[in-house]
Formats: C-alpha cells, structure tokens, sequence
C-alpha cells in the first residue's frame, strides 16, 4: 500500500495512478493544488498537513506519519513533495521512503536541479528516484535514466523532456519495491 506525498501539480502522482499502483493515500503540505484534485478523481484518500498550522515541523511530520499509517501505507513515494522530511517522519518509514529528482545525484541536489544543470553548462543530465535520508538529496539511487542537454534548451524545454522520463521511471522504479 502506497502514500504519495505531493506539493504542487502532481503530474508524478498521475502517472503513479496511471500505473495502477496500490495508492491509498495522497497528503499534500498546501490545500489546494491541482495533485490533491487529482488524487480525488482517481478516488484516493487525500489530507493537507499545512506546516502553518503545527507549532514544529517534527509535529506536522508526525501528524502526517500517523495518518498514513492509519490507512495502511507502507511505502511512501514523495512526487514533487518541497519540504524536507523530519526525523520523526524518516524514523518511522525507515528504508521505505522514496523521491523523485529531475537531475543527476549526487551531482545536482536542492530544489533548482534543472536552473542549476543549465547553469552548469554540463551536456547530459537525468531523471532519478532515490531513497530519502535526512540529507537533501542524498540517499541511494534506485534508478535513474540519463537525458541529452541539447544546445538552445531552456528551463521550460529541458524539464519538459526530464518530466517525460520521470513519469516512465516513477512507476516502474515502485512497482520494483513493490514486488519486492
Ligand atoms: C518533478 O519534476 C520532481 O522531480 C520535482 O518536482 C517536480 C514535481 O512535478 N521534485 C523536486 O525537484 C524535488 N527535489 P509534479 O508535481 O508535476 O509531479
């Protein structure tokens, strides 16, 4: 049973429904975004947990491991989630906690990776799904698929072709620890 933590416009998170994987829940750090409608459409169970509202982070996050607990998840998939996850959360999902990242690791960590692949000048970049730890960015790679830079690409271009490759690497990437 899958969680899928998610920030914004949740084209991940579609391609994770997409799959047919065992989503069972969708919590999101912002009402109002477009993955929480599209979480509801394909019927899942969705929550906000607004940091705004918690006196700590380390609250929110364990507000949000108890409720992804009560609905049986066991794997959590965070899919464009934008905040750092706290000990108490990484504690009680250890090893069982995975990220997309549209940019190289360990090369291009942090929250810009394509602004700072183009600013880097390098000629190939790539999608990759790792596992969370406490660092930014920093846990094993599960799977990652190289992408060409080409001349003349832009913010837009670029993360248009990583965002294709990331919604193939996703599923394919969790089914894997699925099946395990
Ligand atoms: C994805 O491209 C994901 O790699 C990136 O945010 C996008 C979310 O798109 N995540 C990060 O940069 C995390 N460091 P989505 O909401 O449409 O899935």
């Amino acid at each position: 049973m899958i969680g899928v933590l998610v920030s914004g416009e949740g084209t991940n998170l579609q391609a994770l429904i997409d799959d047919g994987l065992p989503i069972v829940a969708v919590a999101s750090n912002k009402p109002g975004v477009r993955a929480l409608q599209r979480a509801r459409t394909a019927g899942i169970a969705t929550a906000v947990f607004d940091a705004a509202e918690y006196e700590t982070r380390e609250e929110r996050d364990a507000a949000m491991a108890d409720w992804l607990e009560s609905r049986g998840v066991r794997l959590v998939v965070c899919a464009g989630f934008m905040h750092l996850l706290r000990t108490p959360f990484l504690e009680r999902f250890a090893g069982r906690i995975v990220n997309t990242h549209s940019a190289p690791l360990p090369d291009f960590p942090g929250a810009r990776p394509i602004e700072d692949v183009l600013a880097a000048g390098v000629r190939e970049t790539a999608a990759t799904v790792h596992y969370v730890d406490e660092g930014v960015d920093t846990g094993a790679v599960i799977l990652a698929e190289r992408i060409p830079v080409r001349p003349g690409d832009t913010v837009e271009t670029l993360r248009a072709r990583v965002q294709a490759v990331e919604h193939r690497l996703l599923p394919r990437a969790v089914r894997m620890l699925c099946e395990r």
